[in-house]
């Protein structure tokens, strides 16, 4: 039998016979009429999709059974490292831009509103109230940054009230939850004044690695990628009847966001001027900070309305 390559075949990079392409059409067909009964139309649709999509890249890359058998390896591993506090599958949807794809499906430009970007897994429920212009560092260590803005609507409307959730790694990369001893510290809520407007101490933010001493980070190396995240600071923010905005601020001028975002996370729209301040310049609220430099930096942040998202 002669053999040819399939035009319907996605990309296909062998010939195929034929009669090899009908096996494989059929099996597809096979499988998609398995969910011909499925009550929730949203799930049959999702899962028709993902059967079409898979079927499809099985076929594309003509995968072979070792390569199967590297992918349940690899999965299997995700499942045994990943526990309450290690989440490996999150990450590997990172790292393959699928947290970000996701992001943007759901938060679509409105209006001028705060661009959204990756979760990241080490924001943690019930982190401590500060008051405005409170401390979030909690001991935690690093340079010191004033940071100050205001939460309003796309009609410039302020926000009074707003809850600001802010979380962040410590001077060597680290989150208060990947240390053993159960510290808190780079991480607080607080709300806007009646105008709208917040102002708090935190850290100036510098890069690190996401954790890659499990299967992801064997992924990651042997495609040749870093695991460095340009340096940020997580918010989130809420209000009534606005859409909760998940972001980060980076920082501009940091060579990382040349390098690139191992998750990548970055926008333009985010990135942030953090200034420089001298030890010994005076502070906004009088904070003494002793022989030790600062930086400082203003965020404003528009929030879509909530029933702004697909
Ligand atoms: C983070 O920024 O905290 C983060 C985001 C994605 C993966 C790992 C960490
Ligand atoms: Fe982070």
């Amino acid at each position: 039998m002669n053999k040819h390559t399939c035009t319907d075949d996605p990309n296909p990079t062998q010939s195929v016979t034929p009669e090899q392409t009908a096996i494989e059409r059929e099996l597809v067909e096979s499988v998609l009429a398995s969910f011909a009964n499925t009550p929730d139309p949203r799930l049959r649709e999702v899962m028709e999709s993902l059967v079409r999509h898979m079927h499809s890249f099985i076929r594309e890359v003509r995968l072979t059974e070792g390569e199967w058998n590297t992918a349940i390896e690899f999965l299997t591993a995700c499942g045994h490292i990943t526990d309450d506090k290690r989440q490996e599958f999150i990450l590997l949807s990172d790292v393959l831009g699928a947290s970000m794809q996701t992001i943007a499906v759901n938060n679509q430009a409105y209006r001028g509103a705060t661009e959204a970007t990756v979760f990241g897994p080490f924001f943690v429920d019930h982190a401590p109230r500060i008051p405005l212009g409170g401390d979030i560092a909690g001991g935690a260590a690093g340079e010191p940054c004033w940071l100050e803005g205001t939460v309003t609507d796309t009609d410039g409307n302020p926000v009074p009230g707003a809850r600001i959730e802010v979380w962040e790694a410590d001077e060597s990369g680290r989150y208060d939850v990947q240390y053993p001893d159960g510290r808190v510290a780079g991480r607080a809520h607080l709300f806007t004044d009646d105008a709208g407007a917040y102002r708090f101490w935190a850290l100036t933010p510098t890069p690190y690695p996401i954790p890659h001493d499990g299967p992801v980070g064997k992924l990651l190396a042997a495609v040749n990628r870093s695991p460095m995240r340009a340096s940020h600071l997580h918010f989130m923010v809420s209000a009534d009847g606005l859409r909760t905005l998940v972001t980060h601020i980076f920082v501009a001028g940091d060579p990382q966001l040349a390098i690139g975002d191992c998750v990548f996370g970055v926008k333009d729209s985010l990135i942030t001027d953090f200034e420089r301040q001298a030890a010994s310049s005076p502070t906004p609220d009088d904070r003494d900070l002793g022989a030790r430099s600062w930086s400082r930096a203003r965020f404003d942040i528009v929030l879509a309305p909530a029933s702004v998202g697909r």
